[in-house]
């Protein structure tokens, strides 16, 4: 008979205990609003805060109310403003885009390898030609460049890099956590990303004038000595009333929820990997499919499996899509003419300068996704790989 999967791809883990007893607490309580303290008290929001931020050793760290609004923040603490050119990746998904519209700036998209890695050539060139100052980096889906090369390339051209790691929480390139690369790394705690508050962003850095100014645009009103990872009070002096507040808090629930968690982050990055290795194994050698090669100094999170059917025609690879969709695998396809789900691609990003990114595109074409929930075992990881595997050959023969 033939292998069918029966659970769910978008199915996440239920909260921990600790969290569900957390959130009992704050709301018998009552102050969801971050700054909504006793007297002495320090909010769940802030601890949070300190916590994540000793968790990455860097010095300051926000958290808002999703990963596009930090990603914004992070851009308008930079100074981008109406026109301003902002580079990103051609592959990435719509809330990376979406940030750069919202701080008002014009997008650049930089083409990718077949390694799904910003392509460096490219990057040059179009840092030269567009004069931009500032690179969006997005980790999309966990696949993380060669940092020491990138950042010598934007420190040689003075461009500033903000790393969006809605997908790399817990990762490292080398030895070093990724998100600190950069002058700014921005973080997802929406439901499939490594935290899960439902909705949720992160803000990181080292820079105090920076982190004065993500605090202020975030919404602090004059209360931002409420929080604890923060500058001294003086550098906020000196911008507090030409820095806008563009409300987009975090509240004390969903950092109640996410404290506990961040304690089992290490644990859960492995699991996730086993499940990558898993399914690795087992599509290595199947006809037809290229598997994305990864640096050994890539320490990577696998919250999500990728790989390319490079020789593949639409139409071949819509019945094997299909084919896997009947017996309960559901993959992505970024090679789809229309933007379906969570799957965009760059040319569906209208509102963007129109751009050609001919090796990009090719690769998009190819290139299947899946995620990797928590709530697959490596048993069921295994049923799925065969089952791809299968709808593969049959295609392929
Ligand atoms: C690559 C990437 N960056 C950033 C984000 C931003 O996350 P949020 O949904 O929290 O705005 C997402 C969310 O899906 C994402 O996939």
């Amino acid at each position: 008979m033939e292998k069918k999967f029966l659970g769910s791809f978008t199915q996440q883990q239920p909260l921990p205990e600790s969290a569900i007893e957390a959130a009992t607490k704050v709301m018998r309580h009552g102050r969801l609003h971050r700054y909504n303290v006793e007297n002495g008290e320090i909010s769940e929001t802030a601890l949070f805060e300190q916590e994540f931020a000793r968790q990455l050793d860097v010095k300051f760290c926000l958290a808002c109310a999703s990963g596009g609004y930090a990603m914004t923040t992070a851009l308008r603490a930079l100074g981008v403003s109406f026109g301003d050119k902002v580079l990103t990746n051609g592959f990435t998904l719509a809330p990376v885009p979406g940030a750069i519209a919202a701080a008002g700036g014009e997008i650049v998209f930089v083409e990718i390898n077949d390694e799904l890695l910003i392509d460096f050539d490219d990057l040059e060139r179009k840092i030269i030609s567009s004069k931009s100052k500032v690179l969006l980096l997005s980790h999309m889906r966990g696949h993380i460049c060669n940092m020491d090369t990138l950042m010598r390339l934007c420190d040689q051209y003075e461009v500033q890099v903000v790393e969006d790691c809605a997908h790399t929480m817990g990762a490292k390139w080398d030895k070093h956590w990724s998100g600190k690369f950069g002058l700014i790394g921005c973080y997802s705690t929406q439901t499939y990303k490594h935290l899960n508050s439902g909705e949720g962003g992160i803000l990181i850095t080292n820079d105090q004038e920076i982190m004065a100014r993500a605090i202020i645009l975030s919404g602090s009103y004059m209360l931002f000595d409420r929080h604890i990872s923060r500058p001294e009070i003086d550098i906020f002096d000196e911008i507090k009333l030409e820095t806008p507040n563009c409300s987009g808090r975090m509240d004390n629930l969903r950092s109640a929820i996410l404290r506990p968690q961040l304690k089992n982050l290490e644990f859960n990055c492995r699991a996730w990997n086993e499940r990558y290795a898993v399914v690795e194994k087992c599509l290595t050698g199947t006809k037809g499919i290229k598997l994305v090669r990864r640096d050994p100094k890539e320490k990577f999170v696998a919250s999500s499996f990728q790989f390319l059917l490079p020789e593949l025609a639409a139409n071949q690879i819509i019945a094997i899509l299909s084919g896997c969709a009947e017996r309960g695998v559901e993959l992505k396809w970024f090679g789809a003419k229309q933007p379906t789900g969570f799957t965009s691609r760059y040319t569906s990003w209208q509102y963007a300068p129109k751009q050609t990114l001919v090796n990009t595109e090719a690769i998009l074409d190819g290139l299947i996704d899946m995620r990797l929930p928590l709530t697959f075992s490596i048993k069921d990881c295994e049923t799925i790989s065969y089952i791809i595997k299968e709808e593969i050959e049959q295609v392929v023969s």
